[in-house]
């Protein structure tokens, strides 16, 4: 343990992680990616987080993608298990019912930038880029980039971005809908939290319920992914929320969810 710092926000509905190894510009090691998803599994049962923010210390890096020190010295054998360990934290951080909001305070390149794809919203900082370099390194992007990126921005960019890995600042990556929102200068995370900070004002079991059904639903034909958002209405119907949401409207207040 030791590669986040975890800070809590609005009365712990939001939580701040932060890449915290700046000196290697927050760059992920095999240590890094096993916290980052022991991070993530504990947050399945905790039922007053609604959202996390991810973000790297300092202002010059994101992360830098994955640890290229610690990959020369790993065999190939090791580069595999890394790709399979690293594919199985970024779909557990997708697959979470908790909405991640990426806060990309400078470079994100490789795997930072598959980072943030893997989160659902990205807020970037006037200054940060981001970028896929990893066929500039004589490799492909590993940690899902090949995939995310084309679903998020469609093939023909994204295989702009892949195949050039060029960097793409903040106005472009908005403009392509690599990201939903530039920050003010110099609050990227504050920027992030307070879009956290709105979702979480939603009910807990439906903003997990319909993260998955855009999330799941994409893979599938029209009437299978609608099936699939019936099905994961269900989920909400039983709900005390659902019914304090109806309360709170017809007493004109706001409503006080519980996740249940
Ligand atoms: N893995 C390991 N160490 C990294 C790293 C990475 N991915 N990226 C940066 N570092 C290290 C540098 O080697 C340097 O270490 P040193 O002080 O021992 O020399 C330190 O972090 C600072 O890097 P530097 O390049 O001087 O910082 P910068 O602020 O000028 O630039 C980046 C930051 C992220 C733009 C730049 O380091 C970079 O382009 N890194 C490579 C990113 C990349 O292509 N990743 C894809 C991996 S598939």
């Amino acid at each position: 343990m030791g590669f986040f710092r975890v800070e809590s926000r609005a009365d712990g509905a939001v939580e701040i992680w932060t890449l915290d190894s700046e000196a290697n510009r927050n760059a992920i090691s095999r240590a890094m990616r096993a916290e980052l998803e022991e991070l993530v599994s504990g947050t399945r049962e905790r039922r007053a987080l609604r959202a996390v923010v991810l973000t790297g210390a300092g202002d010059k890096s994101f992360c830098a993608g994955a640890d290229l020190k610690e990959r020369a010295m790993m065999s190939d054998e090791e580069v595999r298990t890394f790709l399979l360990d690293l594919r199985r934290t970024f779909r557990a951080l997708e697959r979470s019912p908790k909405i991640f909001v990426a806060a990309i305070n400078g470079a994100a390149f490789g795997g930072g930038t598959e980072l943030a794809l893997a989160c659902d919203l990205r807020v970037i900082a006037p200054h940060a880029q981001m970028a896929l370099t990893e066929t500039r390194l004589a490799i492909i992007p590993g940690g899902g980039g090949t995939q995310r990126l084309p679903r998020l921005v469609g093939p023909g960019v994204a295989k702009e971005l892949i195949l050039t890995g060029r960097r793409v600042g903040a106005e472009e990556a908005l403009r392509l809908g690599l990201v939903n929102r530039i920050a003010p200068d110099g609050d990227v995370v504050g920027a992030a939290v307070a879009l956290a900070e709105e979702i979480a004002e939603g009910g807990p079991v439906a903003l997990g319920a319909a993260k998955a059904a855009i999330q799941e639903g994409l893979e599938l034909p029209l009437d299978e992914a609608l099936e699939l958002e019936f099905q994961k209405y269900q989920a909400v119907i039983p709900t005390q929320d659902r019914l304090e949401g109806l309360r709170a409207f017809r007493e004109k207040r706001k409503p006080v969810y519980r996740g249940a």
